[in-house]
């Protein structure tokens, strides 16, 4: 289940109406889907082949399709980010800066911990995010994204149109609440 930090609550947020009710206001949806038993042989490795991937992608395709029909998603991968990945910092480095995207970030976390850094209506907050959270942050909403202590995250991506995806960089003093 999701956390929120934000400086604005004494504590962190983890109930899972109030993490809802949270990021909904802010314009950001969430969902906690369950990960099948189907998933666990693969999810419980580290590493994982192209063709295990697809495999894996494959236990969750109802989720896909629900996503389909519900919006306009038209494809899907899976990224798995572990310390054996060679540059993993480099990768990495990418995201942890401010940025947006022109279309917007789905994510459902399937194995393993992330946090995202918003900037939303004035407040700055960060999500923890982990095994079965779903979130769909909206295009052009200014937000980070890091890994934690653990550096290990297996995550399906959901793309309406992959030419959004690339990163437009923002300096953190020209931060702006998101529209
Ligand atoms: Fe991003």
């Amino acid at each position: 289940m999701a956390e929120i930090f934000s400086a604005n609550t004494k504590d962190p947020i983890s109930n899972p109406d109030d993490v809802r009710n949270f990021l909904k206001i802010k314009g950001i949806e969430y969902r906690f889907w369950d990960t099948n038993a189907n998933s666990k042989p693969l999810l419980s490795r580290t590493s994982l082949s192209d063709s295990e991937k697809e495999e894996l992608l494959q236990c969750f395709e109802d989720r896909f399709n629900e996503l389909k029909s519900d919006y306009s998603y038209k494809s899907r991968d899976m990224i798995v980010l572990n310390p054996e990945i060679p540059g993993l910092d480099g990768m990495l480095a990418k995201f942890d800066k401010w940025h947006y995207h022109t279309d917007d970030e789905v994510r459902y976390i399937i194995d393993g911990s992330g946090i995202f850094g918003f900037h939303i209506q004035g407040e700055k907050f960060e999500v923890k995010v982990s095994q079965n959270d779903f979130i769909s942050v909206p295009a052009n909403t200014n937000h980070w994204f890091k890994l934690d202590e653990h550096k290990k995250i297996k995550a399906i991506r959901y793309f309406q149109d992959m030419s959004g995806w690339t990163p437009v960089y923002i300096d953190e003093a020209d931060l702006v609440s998101s529209k």
